[in-house]
């Protein structure tokens, strides 16, 4: 495995939190949010509420977990951790984007081939200036 596409070891992705992780390609950032379901599966979804793109899921310290599900923290939308769709809120129907991820050799490895390596946290150069909002 390429070792600028792992994220965190495995065991720090659990089912009752959020990893929070920024992807690059070339000089495109964006951030992605590792989670784990319920028979153990690793999955990662795109790091903003599709309701305000500019709202992070998770801030840094994890995003809220509750029932299955992620949760929004503006306005209380969430999503199911198994396919990323939302099933309650101001969004409703939504999806969120998905990474490509692979479990292996103790670590969690971005494997999406739209990018080329990631790290664990926030992107600091994320624009949230030019997110757009789905108006209620
Ligand atoms: S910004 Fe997430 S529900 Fe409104």
């Amino acid at each position: 495995m390429n070792e600028d596409r792992r994220i965190v070891d495995t065991d720090e992705v659990t089912a009752e939190d959020t990893v929070v992780f920024t992807a690059r390609s070339g000089f495109e950032t964006t951030e992605g949010l590792l989670t784990r379901l319920g028979d153990g599966t690793v999955v990662a979804y795109t790091n903003y509420c599709p309701h305000w793109r500019d709202v992070r899921l998770d801030k840094g310290p994890g995003a809220t977990v509750r029932d299955e599900e992620l949760v929004c923290g503006k306005h209380g939308a969430s999503f199911e951790k198994a396919t990323g769709h939302c099933d309650f809120g101001p969004c409703e129907g939504a999806v969120l984007d998905t990474f490509e991820v692979t479990v292996a050799e103790g670590g969690v490895y971005l494997t999406d081939e739209e990018w080329e390596s990631a790290d664990p946290g926030l992107s600091e150069e994320r624009d949230l200036s030019s997110g757009s909002r789905i108006d209620f």
